[in-house]
């Protein structure tokens, strides 16, 4: 049996069967080299019985055993630079001459090399029929035949595929990363690698390192494009450049030149006579505009001595001690660079302010601001579905005043279930101040629990969460990203 297989073999190894030479070799490693030669030369007077039954073959006998190739089909995987020997194991050996081809391509003849360019890097190794090949190249990369030269060819191909970690060639950007509010932004990532890697893009925001998405631009082949950028759309760009090797990075800075934008974060201030005011205003803007502030139209003559004006970055503050009435207004702060301007505008008041509402169940609270004492609390509940409805207006008594602030707390009670708009007025020896913001409330018949007031409390608690899951999703995004691959 075992002979039948392997001379089955040898007709399908010479055909190409490259599973069958599995078989053969085991065959092989199961024999020692006696009576392998026996069983070779057995083999070969089977064959040649069938083919040749005339038996006039016997002279050539010594001449005609085919030689083998031992070595197995292989697959060999290498990094830039190495050194690789692709072997080629003959049996016998003694007189046999092999050729090797890549790619189809003569490489050499036995020791010869057949090749011009780059022969260098190309030997076959001492005592051997194997291709040395010394500092691959990407290029190397391919299919590499080994060929006994005999009358019956046998031969066997080898892959080699060189592996070369991610490198990012040039990260560029149109107009040098400086592009105007509007207008189109093309990044180009040029990366080499081996296998061709795969490219990733990211961008730094305040959120954190955040994969560009489809929705955020269009992705070409090594490129992102945006048709129209927006300002809040400028800052670091990463592009990631990953393979099964390993991976790279490098990151631009991109400007979008815009018109400013001022924010003034309170726009009705208290303050009194003889008590230092502060006047706040952000503005940005790229290039980085120039704030002039004006008061009651007229600019601001910061030489005074009056006024005191501190920026810093796109922050500026006017700092002002009223000495009379007249010294009370409107300030407006204004923000330009080349591109155009933008301004806007803060009260400073002697009448109380109320600066913010919040609402937990039925239990409302205000911090109202006034440097002189208070005189007067009114709170209004309005029923919100009709608008004939009573308006109920109820005195509050006034609180104890931490400072120039102060905390009011005023429950609903003894109210028809419905939704109401809920709003407080308070008044100085100088005026009333502005309405507050309504704060709408559902009166059910039912008080509300308290978990639920925990989440109702602060409008602002939604936003603190959010950033904080983005950042960590994010950040956790990548770096799996790039650990994975
Ligand atoms: C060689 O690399 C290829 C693709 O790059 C991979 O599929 C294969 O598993 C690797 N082989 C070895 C032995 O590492
Ligand atoms: C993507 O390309 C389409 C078609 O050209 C365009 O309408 C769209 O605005 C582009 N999106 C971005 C983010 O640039
Ligand atoms: C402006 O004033 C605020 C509050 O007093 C202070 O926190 C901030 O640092 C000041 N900024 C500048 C630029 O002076």
């Amino acid at each position: 049996m075992e002979l039948r297989l392997l001379s089955l073999c040898l007709v399908l190894f010479v055909l190409g069967y490259t599973q069958c030479s599995e078989a053969h070799s085991m065959q092989k490693r199961g024999t020692d080299d006696n009576s392998y030669d026996d069983i070779m030369g057995d083999e070969a007077g089977d064959d040649e019985a069938q083919n040749d039954a005339d038996g006039g073959y016997d002279a050539e006998e010594e001449n005609s055993i085919p030689a083998t190739i031992q070595t197995l089909p292989t697959s060999y995987n290498v990094t830039v630079g190495r050194t690789i020997r692709l072997e080629c194991r003959v049996e016998p050996a003694d007189g046999a001459v092999v050729q090797w081809f890549r790619n189809g391509q003569h490489f050499f003849m036995g020791r010869l090399p057949m090749i011009a360019v780059g022969a260098e890097r190309f030997s076959i190794a001492d005592n051997s029929n194997d291709l040395l090949i010394s500092e691959v190249e990407p290029s190397d990369s391919g299919v590499y035949k080994c060929s006994l030269v005999q009358v019956e060819p046998v031969y066997i191909e080898h892959t080699l595929s060189v592996q070369e970690a991610p490198r990012i060639e040039s990260l560029t950007a149109n107009n040098n990363g400086v592009v105007m509010e509007g207008s189109e932004l093309l990044l180009t990532c040029k990366v080499a690698g081996s296998p061709p890697p795969q490219i990733i893009w990211s961008k730094n925001s305040e959120e954190g390192n955040k994969r560009l998405q489809e929705k955020d631009a269009n992705f070409t082949l090594n490129g992102v494009y945006i048709r129209k950028i927006k300002h809040d759309q400028a800052g670091k760009y990463i592009c990631y450049a990953i393979n099964s090797v390993g991976h790279a990075q490098s990151e631009i800075f991109i400007k979008v030149l815009h018109k400013p934008r001022v924010h003034v974060p309170a726009t009705v201030i208290n303050s009194d006579v003889k008590v230092e005011a502060v006047i706040q205003c952000y503005a940005h803007g790229e290039p980085a505009p120039t704030i002039t502030w004006f008061k009651d139209g007229i600019i601001v003559d910061t030489f005074s001595g009056k006024y005191n004006v501190n920026t810093q970055g796109g922050h500026s503050n006017l700092t002002v001690v009223p000495q009379s009435d007249e010294d009370f207004g409107t300030f407006t702060c204004e923000a330009s660079n080349g591109h155009g301007s933008h301004r806007a505008s803060a009260s400073l008041v002697q009448r109380p302010v109320v600066a913010s509402g919040e609402r937990d169940g039925r239990k409302l609270a205000w911090r109202v601001h006034s440097r002189r004492p208070l005189r007067l609390l009114h709170v209004q509940v309005r029923p919100l579905q009709d608008p004939a409805g009573e308006i109920k207006e109820i005195s509050l008594p006034i609180p104890q005043g931490k400072g120039h602030e102060y905390e009011v707390i005023y429950e609903l009670k003894d109210l028809e279930p419905a939704e109401y708009e809920v709003i407080i007025k308070a008044k100085n020896d100088k005026d009333w101040s502005d309405s507050s913001e309504p704060i709408i409330v559902d009166y059910d018949a039912q008080p509300m629990s308290i978990q639920h007031a925990s989440v109702l409390y602060s409008g602002n608690s939604q936003h603190s969460i959010r950033p904080a899951a983005h950042i960590l999703f994010s950040t956790m995004f990548m770096y799996l990203l790039v650990r994975m691959i």
